[in-house]
């Protein structure tokens, strides 16, 4: 698979699953453009220049429809048409149910549903020029399958980017841009180090070894595997799928019971 003379659009790749898509997708040839609002893309940008001439980043929150539309107008100086959006920019915050507050519900659903929806409006009329467009939209296992105490803001938003996935591929198939969606099992990254300490403060290495023993393939995933799925989806390869979540999680949504088995 070859992603030569395509131009992509990553959010949130200063780090984690947006980085791993980013490097993955510049070993492949493309251009991309990196959208994230930590300064931490600064550097990330400089390293990735170390390697690739090809890596442009914008810091921008994706909460902030103006500054997005800046940023298109921007990018039009020097694209006539961008062929692969990444929809991968994502919060997640633990807290139940009866102890949310309403700031932290709609965190997740400014950024994980509304920021993705910003971000695909304003980047479609770009897309639509390309002859291959691809939209790739980051879920998660977390609410379409399974979920854990503490996330049902993060599950509900990320069971939302399903319905947004398919509505919009029905909407696009006239113009050949296909929308698919990722769901990702645990995927080692800063989010899930995050998590694992707002589990437990004290010993989050514990709470990554307690994930990884419930993995079937017994240990996370890399964001250079989950990048290399991204890939096909975005790839010419990638041509008859639409509409569609793919699980990418060692098989931690496999087991049907812990006490059953010879
Ligand atoms: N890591 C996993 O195990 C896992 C599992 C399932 C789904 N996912 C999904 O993958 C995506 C990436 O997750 P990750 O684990 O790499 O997270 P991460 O926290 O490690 O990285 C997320 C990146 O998004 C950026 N970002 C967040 N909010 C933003 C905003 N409003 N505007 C611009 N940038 C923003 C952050 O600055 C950061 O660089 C998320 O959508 C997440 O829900 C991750």
């Amino acid at each position: 698979m070859d992603l030569t003379n395509k131009v992509a659009v990553i959010t949130g790749g200063a780090m984690g699953n947006g980085l791993g898509i980013t490097k993955v997708f510049l070993a492949k040839g493309a251009k991309v453009y990196i959208l994230d609002y930590s300064d931490d893309l600064k550097k990330t940008i400089k390293d990735l220049k170390k390697d690739y001439s090809n890596v442009i980043g914008y810091i921008v929150d994706i909460r902030d429809k103006k500054m997005l539309d800046e940023i298109v107008e921007d990018i039009k100086k020097e694209e006539k048409k961008i062929d692969i959006l990444v929809n991968n920019a994502g919060v997640a915050k633990l807290a139940t149910f009866e102890k949310m507050s309403d700031e932290l519900r709609d965190y997740h659903f400014d950024i994980n549903i509304k920021g993705t929806w910003n971000v695909t409006k304003a980047f479609l009329p770009l897309l639509k020029k390309s002859k291959a467009g691809r939209i790739i939209n980051l879920s998660s296992v977390t609410g379409p399958m399974v979920a854990d105490v503490g996330e049902v803001a993060y599950a509900t938003t990320k069971s939302a980017l399903i319905g947004f996935t398919k509505a919009l591929a029905m909407e696009l198939v006239d113009k050949n841009i296909l929308v698919n969606a990722i769901l990702p099992g645990y995927i080692m990254t800063p989010m899930v180090q995050n998590i694992a300490k707002e589990t437990d403060n004290e010993d989050p290495k514990k709470v990554i070894e307690s994930i990884r023993l419930g993995i079937p393939l017994k240990r996370l995933g890399t964001t250079i595997e989950l990048g290399n799925l991204a890939l096909f989806l975005a790839s010419d390869e990638c041509s008859y799928i639409t509409g569609q979540t793919i699980v990418i999680d060692g098989g931690s949504t496999l087991p049907e019971t812990n006490s059953v088995g010879v």
